[in-house]
C-alpha cells in the first residue's frame, strides 16, 4: 500500500506544504513547519475549489451605495461572494462596511451587521453621527460565529459583514480568536456560508503590526476578493485597493476622505497628492504617473547637497533608490552634471509609491534644479523613462497622461518623443525629447 504523504502545516501562518524545508514558502517563517495531524485534510480546500468553479453571476451584482467602490470591485458585490478589507487599526474599516451595510440595507436587502469589536448601542451611536438611516440593517454584538451565521439565517440577510474576523471564534475550534487556525477555521466556514446561502459576505482584517502574520494575509488565498486601506500617516484621504479579485481587475483604486461624516468617495483624485507651496521651490517638480488604472499628479522632491561624510548618501522615499542611484549614473554620463561628492534626497510628496518607471525623466529634472538651485516653471510637468545610454523612452498612457495634465491647467509638458501626440492638447505646450541633455534644456526653457 502506498505511504499517504505527510503534510506539513506552519505554525505561524498555517500555511501546508507537502515537503519538509526549513523556510516555510508562504510567508518565508524559519523553523515553524511542524507535521499535521494525521488524517487532517484542509477544510477549506472543498469551499475553495467550488467557488473557482462558479461564474460570476454579472446581473445579480448589487449596489455597496459608493460608485468608486462598486468600480474596484468589478462592478459591485457578488452574491455568495466574500470579500476581506484589511487595513491598519483606526484606519476606517468599519466606517465604510457601516456606510456600505447602510447603503445596502436602504436599497432593500437584508443585511447583519456582526461587530465583536463594539457594542450595538456604539454601532448606532456611530450610525447616528454618520447620519444613516439603518432601516433593515440588523447589527448584533456577538464574537460567536455560529450564532452570528444562525441570525443571518434567521433574517435572511443578502449581506453579512462581521467587524472583524479577529474578533469571532467557532466553539468548536478547540483554538483561541484571533489566532491561525480560528482565522483560517472561520474563515472557511463563512466561505461555505456565502457559497450555500448565495449571501455576500464582508469581512474586516486588523493588519496586526508584527508585518500582518496572523492578519488578513493568511486569509487572502479563501476569500474572492481583497481589498486593502491604505494612508499616508496623518492625512485624511484613504486609498481602497484591489489586490486580489477573482471578478474583477486587481489594483483599481478607489480614493476617500475622512470626515465628519464618515468616508466620502473622491471623484476626482488625480490632483489631491498634489499640495504644493505656492512659492515654487528648486528640486521640486510635477509628475503624471499612474496608478489603479487612472493618471495621478504627484510632486516629486529632489534636495541634492554637498556630501558631509565619507560617503555620499542616496536616499529615497517612494521610490526605487537602486534606480535612482542608476539614474543619477546617466546624469553625469549624458548631462554632465555629477554628484558623486553629493548626498541626494528624493520624495514622493503625499506617501505614494511609484512602481512603475515614468519618474525617471522628472527625477533628472529635479535633480538638476536642485544642484543648480534654480526654480522649474510650476506650470510644468513631465514624465518618461531614461535608458542607460542616455535615451529618453516612451511610457504607456501618454496621451492619456498629457490630457490629465491639460485638465488640472499645466501649460508645459516635457515628454518622451515617441509620446507626443499626433493631435495638439488644447492649452498644453508638448515638448518632445529624446535625450536626456535635450530634457534639461526643455525643461528649464521658458514657458511660450
Ligand atoms: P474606524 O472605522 O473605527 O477604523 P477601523 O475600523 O479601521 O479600526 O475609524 C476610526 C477613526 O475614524 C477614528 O479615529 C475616528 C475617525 N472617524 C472620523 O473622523 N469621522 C467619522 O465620521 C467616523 C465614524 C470616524
Ligand atoms: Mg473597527
Amino acid at each position: 500500500m502506498p505511504r499517504a504523504n505527510p503534510l506539513f502545516v506552519c505554525r505561524v501562518c498555517g500555511g501546508e506544504t507537502l515537503k519538509w524545508q526549513g523556510q516555510c514558502p508562504h510567508y518565508g517563517e524559519w523553523n515553524s513547519l511542524s507535521p499535521a495531524a494525521s488524517g487532517r485534510r484542509p477544510a477549506i480546500a472543498a469551499a475553495a475549489s467550488a467557488l473557482h468553479d462558479a461564474p460570476p453571476p454579472e446581473a445579480a451584482r448589487f449596489s455597496t451605495g459608493h460608485t468608486e467602490l462598486d468600480r474596484v470591485i468589478g462592478g459591485g458585490m457578488v452574491p455568495g461572494s466574500v470579500l476581506l478589507l484589511g487595513g491598519d487599526p483606526g484606519i476606517g474599516k468599519s466606517t465604510l462596511l457601516l456606510q456600505v451595510a447602510a447603503a445596502v440595507a436602504a436599497g432593500g436587502r437584508g443585511v447583519v451587521y456582526a461587530s465583536g469589536e463594539e457594542s450595538v448601542t456604539q454601532v448606532a451611536l456611530r450610525a447616528r453621527r454618520l447620519g444613516l438611516a439603518g432601516d433593515g440593517l440588523v447589527a448584533a454584538a456577538e464574537t460567536d460565529l455560529d450564532a452570528i451565521l444562525g441570525l443571518a439565517r434567521e433574517r435572511e440577510a443578502r449581506l453579512l459583514v462581521v467587524d472583524s474576523i479577529q474578533t469571532v471564534q467557532l466553539p468548536s475550534v478547540a483554538a483561541s480568536p484571533g489566532g491561525v487556525t480560528q482565522l483560517r477555521e472561520c474563515t472557511a466556514q463563512l466561505v461555505r456560508f456565502a457559497k450555500t446561502g448565495d449571501v455576500a459576505v464582508m469581512i474586516v482584517g486588523h493588519v496586526t503590526k508584527e508585518g500582518a502574520i496572523a492578519g488578513p494575509r493568511v486569509l487572502e488565498h479563501l476569500v474572492d476578493t481583497v481589498l486593502y486601506f491604505e494612508s499616508d500617516t496623518g492625512s485624511r484621504f484613504r486609498i481602497v485597493r484591489a489586490t486580489k479579485n477573482r471578478f474583477g481587475a486587481v489594483n483599481e483604486l478607489a480614493f476617500f476622505a475622512m470626515s465628519d461624516q464618515g468616508l466620502k468617495e473622491v471623484r476626482n483624485p488625480s490632483a489631491i497628492f498634489l499640495a504644493r507651496a505656492p512659492e515654487a521651490a528648486p528640486g521640486s517638480i510635477v509628475l503624471v504617473t499612474r496608478d489603479g488604472g487612472r493618471p495621478l499628479l504627484v510632486e516629486l522632491q529632489a534636495l541634492v547637497d554637498r556630501m558631509r561624510h565619507g560617503t555620499p548618501r542616496r536616499i529615497a522615499q517612494g521610490l526605487d533608490v537602486n534606480r535612482l542611484a542608476m539614474l543619477l549614473a546617466v546624469l553625469s554620463r549624458h548631462a554632465g552634471l555629477s554628484l558623486q561628492e553629493h548626498d541626494v534626497f528624493a520624495n514622493v510628496v503625499g506617501g505614494l509609491e511609484i512602481a512603475e518607471t515614468a519618474w525617471d525623466l522628472p527625477a533628472l529634472i529635479a535633480l538638476a534644479s536642485s544642484l543648480r538651485d534654480q526654480v522649474l516653471p510650476s506650470s510644468l510637468v513631465a514624465f518618461g523613462e531614461v535608458g542607460l545610454t542616455g535615451e529618453v523612452r516612451p511610457v504607456a498612457y501618454g496621451e492619456e497622461r498629457l490630457r490629465e495634465a491639460q485638465k488640472q491647467g499645466f501649460r508645459t509638458a516635457v515628454v518622451p518623443r515617441d509620446n507626443v501626440p499626433r493631435k495638439p492638447v488644447e492649452g498644453l505646450e508638448i515638448r518632445g525629447v529624446a535625450r536626456v541633455s535635450e530634457a534639461l534644456e526643455a525643461a528649464f526653457r521658458k514657458p511660450g
